[in-house]
């Protein structure tokens, strides 16, 4: 069962998102344009280039939906304007330049949705040297954040769950970012500007920051928050932050910390981050202080908390995927392997898929108890690795 249709329901239902691509890229096309629209879902951000009188479109996503975006374009009149092209960007050649390249692969922080790697990948192969890409400029924004009920995602497994021992799962918890919506009450100060970047000129490398985050109002620190504002346009910004008018209807990031703090108004969180966009691991460490308010030199500072946290902490990675992976392992195939070898090797552009699929069930008896089984496994291997 898929609910991916109803994915797109939600963004094109987002009443804020769409108005927000429609007045950029009514600022930013002009009729001459040639535009990508990349990774182009129902095609929505190509549409509204077309209405705004791009001469042409690229429409680019890796899976079915583009099919779908293809009767959507024929139905609203635009099929002449675009060319579909149904793989990942980075796979894909266009026969020209464009002016303009559009997506919506922000993520809830930023960049973990690929926006950063598919955006340098495109300004350096398929975008004009003056051309530009919506959105051109991100700002990711940290904040102290008092939210008992997510903090609760991390205690659960303190709590002896079904009457068994799950604290080994604590760890794991305590080092995974967690998608959620805040709410203006879930601050306990001002956000700051952890980074201010140009998504298509990072070069994929790591991002990493220090920031000074003031509490403003007594509360409990139970993490760290983490959502983003886009420049799509010179006069166009989109946000999914709680403190704007025009909030998207796209969830935030919440960083646990290992353990509550109580903080009162101007206690200081200092945060260091360090992101990998590509692997999308984060590691967030905090330190907590107070200055002692009789102190007139503001020198005396007392430390509530330190933690260290990180992503690649909460991976779940199998010791066998671990043994295999190490640079001494010496792989062979296991009998699934030899399968898509042999899928692979009858791809040999003689071959018809129908002969394909006989050939892969009798050489392979063990794992296709029927044809059918065997056909649903050359089609997974062809329609990702054949043309
Ligand atoms: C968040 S949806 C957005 C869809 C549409 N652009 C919109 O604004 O409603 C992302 C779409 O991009 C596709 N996608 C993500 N990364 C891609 C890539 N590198 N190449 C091609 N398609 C990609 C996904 O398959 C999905 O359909």
């Amino acid at each position: 069962m898929s609910l991916e249709i109803d994915e797109h329901r939600e963004y094109l239902s987002d009443q804020a998102r769409v108005s927000a691509f429609r007045s950029a890229i009514e600022e930013v096309i002009k009729p001459d344009h040639v535009v990508l629209d990349l990774g182009c879902g129902t095609g929505i951000l190509g549409l509204l280039a077309c209405q705004a009188g791009a001469k042409r479109v690229y429409a680019i996503d890796q899976g079915g939906m583009i099919e779908l975006a293809r009767a959507i374009f024929v139905e609203n009149g635009f099929q002449d304007r675009v060319r579909f092209i149904k793989d990942v960007s980075s796979r894909v050649e266009l026969p020209e330049p464009v002016d303009v390249v559009l997506a919506d692969q922000i993520g809830h922080f930023g960049f973990e949705a690929g926006l950063f790697e598919y955006f340098g990948d495109a300004r350096r192969r398929f975008l004009k040297p003056d051309g530009v890409t919506i959105p051109r400029h991100l700002e990711l924004y940290i904040c102290p954040i008092e939210f008992e009920g997510m903090w609760k995602h991390v205690d659960f497994w303190t709590s002896a769950p079904a009457g068994f021992d799950f604290l080994p799962a604590r760890s794991l918890a305590a080092n995974t970012g967690y998608p959620v919506k805040f709410n203006p009450e879930h601050l306990l100060g001002a956000p700051e500007v952890a980074w201010s970047v140009d998504p298509s000129s990072c070069d994929g490398g790591s991002l990493s920051m220090r920031a000074q985050l003031n509490v403003t109002r007594p509360g409990t620190l139970h993490g760290i928050g983490g959502w983003f504002v886009a420049q799509l346009s010179p006069h166009v910004t989109m946000s999914n932050s709680p403190l704007v008018a025009q909030r998207i209807n796209r969830r935030n990031v919440f960083f646990p910390l290992d353990r509550p703090i109580s903080v009162q108004k101007d206690d200081l969180v200092f945060v260091s981050m360090y992101v990998l966009p590509t692997q999308v691991i984060v590691s967030w460490n905090v330190e907590v202080w107070r200055t002692d308010p009789h102190d007139p030199t503001h020198t005396k500072k007392t430390k509530l908390g330190q933690f260290s946290h990180s992503t690649l902490n909460g991976m779940l990675i199998s010791r066998e995927d671990l043994q295999r992976t190490k640079p001494t392992s010496i792989p062979t195939l296991n009998p699934w392997g030899q399968a898509r070898l042999t899928v692979l090797t009858l791809c040999d552009g003689q071959r018809r898929l129908a002969d394909i699929e006989q050939e892969v069930l009798r050489r392979h008896p063990k794992l296709f108890p029927s044809l059918t089984e065997a056909a649903t496994f050359v089609a997974e291997v062809v329609t990702r690795y054949a043309r």
